[in-house]
C-alpha cells in the first residue's frame, strides 16, 4: 500500500522515512526502504524512542515522508490493563473523559512536528481508523482531514481500505454501532496546488 502511495503521491524522492509510530513495523515488512523508526513505547526498539507530539533532537526539514499510523482504541475494560489486543492497536494511550473519550487530541501537536520535520514538497502518509468509544462514534478521519488542514497540510486524496474482518475483542459482548472492517489512508502535502494538482493529473493516468 505504502509503495503504491509514493509512486502515485510523491513528488520528491520518499527517503528518507520516517515512521512516527513505528510499533512492529509491519508497513515495511519486506521492504528496503530507509526508514528511521519512532515509537513512544521503546519495547519495539525503535530506533528514537520518543513522542511524535515532540519530536525531540529530529532535525527539521529532512524526510520526504512521515508515515503515521496512531492508537485507534482507548486501554479496553475497567481495568485498563494493557492485553495483547491494546498493544497490537496502540490502545494505550489516554482515551477517558477528560479527553472526551477519543484521540483526536494527539493529532494536532503531531501534525505540527511532521510539518517541521518534512522537507518542502514532502508527503504525510496516514491511516486514520474511527472508533467507538463510551458509547458513541468518534469519526477520527473526520478530525484527521481538518486538523492537518488546519495545520498548514493539503489533505489531497482519502483511500479507503478494507480489512479481512472487524476488529474484535471478547470484551465486546453486543454490537450496537455497525462493526468497523476499513480504516482511512490519507496522504496529505506540505506544498498545497502543486500536490492537489500532481493527484488528479496522475489520477488520469493510472489506477492505484
Ligand atoms: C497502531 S500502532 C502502529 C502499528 C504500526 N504501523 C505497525 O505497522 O506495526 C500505534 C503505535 O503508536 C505508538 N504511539 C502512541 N502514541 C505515540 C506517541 N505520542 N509518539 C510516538 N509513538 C506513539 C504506540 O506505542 C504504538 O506502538
Amino acid at each position: 500500500m505504502l509503495e503504491a502511495m509514493f509512486n502515485f503521491y510523491a513528488s520528491i524522492p520518499p527517503e528518507p522515512i520516517l515512521d512516527a509510530t513505528f510499533n512492529a513495523g509491519r508497513f515495511w515488512k519486506g521492504s528496503k526502504r530507509d526508514v528511521v523508526s519512532m515509537d513512544i513505547d521503546p519495547q519495539y526498539k525503535p530506533m528514537i524512542v520518543g513522542d511524535n507530539r515532540e519530536m525531540v533532537g529530529v532535525p527539521s526539514g529532512k524526510f520526504g515522508v512521515v508515515a503515521y499510523d496512531p492508537p485507534h482504541v482507548g486501554p479496553q475494560g475497567r481495568d485498563k490493563s494493557c492485553k495483547k489486543f491494546d498493544v497490537d492497536f496502540g490502545a494505550t494511550v489516554e482515551c477517558g473523559k477528560e479527553h472526551n473519550w477519543n484521540l483526536s487530541y494527539l493529532y494536532p501537536p503531531f501534525l505540527k512536528q511532521a510539518k517541521r520535520v518534512l522537507k518542502p514538497d514532502g508527503l504525510l502518509l496516514a491511516k486514520i481508523t474511527d472508533m467507538v468509544n463510551n458509547h458513541r462514534s468518534k469519526w477520527a478521519h473526520c478530525d484527521f482531514m481538518r486538523m492537518a488542514e488546519e495545520a498548514g497540510f493539503t489533505v489531497c486524496d482519502v483511500i479507503i481500505k478494507i480489512r479481512s474482518g472487524p476488529m474484535v475483542s471478547n470484551k465486546w459482548q453486543n454490537a450496537h454501532h455497525a462493526r468497523k472492517r476499513h480504516c482511512f489512508w490519507m496522504s496529505a502535502g506540505t506544498v498545497m496546488t502543486v500536490k492537489a494538482d500532481r493527484a488528479g493529473e496522475t489520477s488520469r493516468r493510472r489506477s492505484l
